[in-house]
C-alpha cells in the first residue's frame, strides 16, 4: 500500500448520481469540490431510471393534485410540508433540465402544437410523468455530466469508495462537526484522507440488501451506515419498496419493466391469462406500488408459481417500440417480443424510502454533513414512494443543499491535522470465501424474512441471524485489510440491522410494511426514528 495523503476541499460529495451532480452544479464556481463514486461516474440508479420525473406541467393538472396523490401513496406518513416543498418546485426543476439540454419526449397536441409527452404511473391521478422514452435517467445524467465537465473546481474521483466520516471529536475538539472522509482507491488500494468544510452524502439507497433487486451494485447503503456510525438519526427504514414488475429470466438480473407500461395499458395476468388486479384495488394496474407488489406476491404464493405475466401486446406496435425501445430490445434479446406476447415478471427490491434524517436543506444531525437523494429521509415518501417522485426529490434537495452550503461561511482547513488511516493492526485475509458466504446469507435472509410480507417470527429470526453475521463481519473488518466487498458488506449488515429494528418497532401494517401479526393500520400514524445514542 502506498503512502496516504491528505487533501482539502470546500465540499466533498460522496456520490455522482442525480442528487450529487445537481448539488455540484448549483454550488458557486469558486468552490473546490471533490466528487467520489465507487465505479464510473454515471454508474448508479439515476442512470438506469426508466419511467421519468413526476412534475406538474399540464394545464389540467395541479400542484394540489400532485400533493394529494403523494400523500395518499405515503399512507399517512408523509410530511405535508416536505411534499409541498418538493412538488411546488417540480416545474422549475424541469425548466432547469431543459436549459441543460435534456431532450424529453414531445407530442403534437390537438391544436397542432408541440408539447411534452406525459405518461402515467401508479398512484398518479393524472398523466404527469415527463420522460425520455424509457431511458429518462440516462438522458438526464448524461446532460448533467456534460454540464459538470464545464464547471471549474470539480475533481472527480472514480473507483473511489468512502470508508467512514471523520468528526472533530475524533481529533480532540470539544464540539462535534464533520471534518472529512477516509477513502479507498479501489484499484490501487491506497487510502486517502479528504478534509473539507462540508460532506454531502449522495450515495443512493440500500436495495442490494435483498437477494433480488432492480438496483445496480452501487446500492449498498453506505451513506446510511456511515451517517449512523457518525451519530446521525435514521428514519422509516422499514419501508423498503418492491417494484412489482421485473423481468423473470435467469440472465436478466431483475431487469426493470417500467411502470409506464401499465400507464400505457399493460395488464397483469395470472399464468393462465386471467387478469387479477381489480380484485385487490379499484385502480387495478395503476394502484400504488405497495398494493400491486403485494397482490402479485399473494397470487404467486397462492398458486405456487414462479412469476405472473405482464401483457402490453394489445397496444399498437409502433407505440410500444417508440415509447419503450430499450425494454423492447432487452426483452427481445431474452426471447420475448412484447409487441406479440406477455412476459413473465416478479417483484424485486427497488427503493429505500427511509434513510438519514434531514431538514429541508438536506442538513443532517451532524453539523457539516448533508444527505440528499435516496440516502436521505426527508418525509416526502412516507410509507410508500409514489412512482417518479424520486428523481424529483434528488434534484430539489440537490439544489436546496447547494444553496444552504453556499450561504454558510466556508471555513478553513481543520487546525488539528487529521491522522492518517491506521492499517498497522490488520493483515491480508486468505479467506475471502467467508465474505462471499456472508453476502449470500444476508441477502437471502432479508429476502425470505424481511420481504413484502413479514411476521414477528420472521423478523425475530432475521434479527438473530443478522446479529451473528454482524459480529463476524465486524471482527473480520477489525483484523483484515479492507476492500470494496468488505466495506459494503459491513455497511449492509448495519443497514439490515436497522431495517429489522425499525420493522419490529412498528406494531401495525402500513404502506410497504405488511406484518401478518398486525394486519391493520393504527389510528395515529407515527414515523420510526432510531437514534444512535439510545440504541440498545
Ligand atoms: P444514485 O443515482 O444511486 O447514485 C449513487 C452514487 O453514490 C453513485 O455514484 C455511487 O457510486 C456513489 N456511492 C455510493 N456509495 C459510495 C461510497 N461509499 N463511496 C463513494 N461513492 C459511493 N425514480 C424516478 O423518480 N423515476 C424513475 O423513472 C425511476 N426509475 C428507476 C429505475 C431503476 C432501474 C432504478 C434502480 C431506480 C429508479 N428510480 C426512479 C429511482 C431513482 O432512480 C433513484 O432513487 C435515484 O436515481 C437515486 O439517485 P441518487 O443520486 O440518490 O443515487
Ligand atoms: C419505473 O419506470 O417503473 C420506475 C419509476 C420509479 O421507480 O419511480
Amino acid at each position: 500500500m502506498s503512502k496516504p495523503s491528505n487533501t482539502h476541499f470546500d465540499v466533498v460529495i460522496i456520490g455522482s448520481g442525480a442528487a450529487g451532480m445537481t448539488l455540484a452544479l448549483n454550488l458557486p464556481d469558486d468552490y473546490s469540490i471533490a466528487m467520489l463514486c465507487k465505479e464510473a461516474p454515471l454508474e448508479g440508479s439515476s442512470y438506469y431510471a426508466q419511467g421519468g420525473v413526476a412534475a406538474v406541467l399540464d394545464d389540467y393538472d395541479s400542484v394540489e393534485a400532485h400533493i394529494k396523490d403523494t400523500l395518499i401513496a405515503g399512507d399517512g406518513l408523509c410530511n405535508p410540508e416536505t411534499v409541498a416543498f418538493v412538488v411546488e418546485q417540480s416545474s422549475s426543476i424541469i425548466d432547469w433540465l431543459v436549459t441543460l439540454g435534456v431532450d424529453f419526449d414531445t407530442r403534437i397536441n390537438s391544436q397542432g402544437l408541440a408539447e411534452f409527452h406525459l405518461t402515467q404511473e401508479g398512484g398518479h391521478s393524472h398523466r404527469r410523468v415527463i420522460h425520455a422514452a424509457d431511458a429518462t435517467g440516462r438522458e438526464i445524467t448524461e446532460r448533467l455530466a456534460e454540464a459538470l465537465d464545464q464547471k471549474p473546481g470539480v475533481t472527480i474521483f472514480s473507483d473511489r469508495i468512502a470508508i467512514d466520516l471523520i468528526t472533530s471529536d475524533q481529533l480532540g475538539e470539544s464540539s462535534k462537526v464533520c471534518r472529512g472522509v477516509y477513502t479507498l482507491d479501489i484499484n490501487t488500494t491506497k487510502i486517502q484522507t479528504l478534509s473539507c468544510s462540508n460532506v454531502v452524502l449522495a450515495t443512493g439507497g440500500a436495495s442490494k440488501v435483498y437477494l433480488y433487486t432492480s438496483n445496480p451494485d452501487t446500492a449498498s447503503g453506505d451513506g446510511i451506515a456511515m451517517a449512523w456510525r457518525a451519530g446521525c438519526r435514521v428514519g422509516n427504514l422499514e419501508f423498503n419498496q418492491f417494484h412489482p414488475t421485473c423481468l423473470y429470466h435467469p440472465k436478466a438480473k431483475s431487469f426493470l419493466i417500467s411502470e409506464a407500461l401499465r400507464g400505457e395499458g399493460a395488464r397483469l395476468l395470472l399464468p393462465d391469462g386471467t387478469p387479477f388486479m381489480e380484485q385487490f384495488d379499484p385502480r387495478g394496474e395503476l394502484a400504488s406500488r405497495d398494493i400491486v407488489a403485494r397482490a402479485i406476491d399473494f397470487e404467486m404464493k397462492r398458486l405456487g408459481c414462479d412469476y405472473v405475466l405482464l401483457d402490453i401486446s394489445h397496444q399498437d406496435d409502433a407505440l410500444i417500440q417508440n415509447h419503450f425501445p430499450n425494454i423492447y430490445k432487452r426483452c427481445l434479446a431474452h426471447g420475448f417480443d412484447i409487441t406479440k406476447e406477455p412476459i413473465p415478471i416478479v417483484p424485486a427490491a427497488h427503493y429505500t424510502c427511509g434513510g438519514v434524517v434531514t431538514n429541508q436543506a438536506g442538513q443532517t444531525d451532524l453539523p457539516g454533513l448533508y444527505a440528499i437523494g435516496e440516502v436521505s429521509y426527508t418525509g416526502l415518501h412516507g410509507a410508500n414512494r409514489m412512482a417518479s417522485n424520486s428523481l424529483l426529490e434528488c434534484m430539489v434537495y440537490g439544489r436546496a443543499a447547494a444553496e444552504a452550503i453556499a450561504t454558510q461561511h466556508r471555513g478553513p482547513a481543520p487546525k488539528n491535522h487529521i491522522p492518517d488511516w491506521d492499517a498497522s493492526q490488520v493483515s491480508r485475509s486468505g479467506e475471502d470465501v467467508i465474505l462471499a458466504h456472508n453476502w449470500e446469507e444476508l441477502r437471502r435472509l432479508m429476502w425470505d424474512y424481511v420481504g413484502i410480507v413479514r411476521s414477528n417470527r420472521r423478523l425475530l429470526r432475521a434479527q438473530r441471524r443478522i446479529s451473528l453475521l454482524q459480529q463476524e463481519i465486524n471482527d473480520y473488518y477489525a483484523n483484515h485489510t479492507i476492500n470494496r466487498d468488505l466495506l459494503e458488506l459491513r455497511n449492509l449488515v448495519q443497514v439490515a440491522e436497522l431495517i429489522v429494528s425499525s420493522a419490529l418497532q412498528r406494531k401495525e401494517s402500513r404502506g410497504l410494511h405488511y406484518n401478518l401479526d398486525y394486519p391493520v393500520s393504527l389510528e395515529t400514524p407515527r414515523e420510526t426514528i432510531l437514534t444512535p445514542h439510545n440504541y440498545a
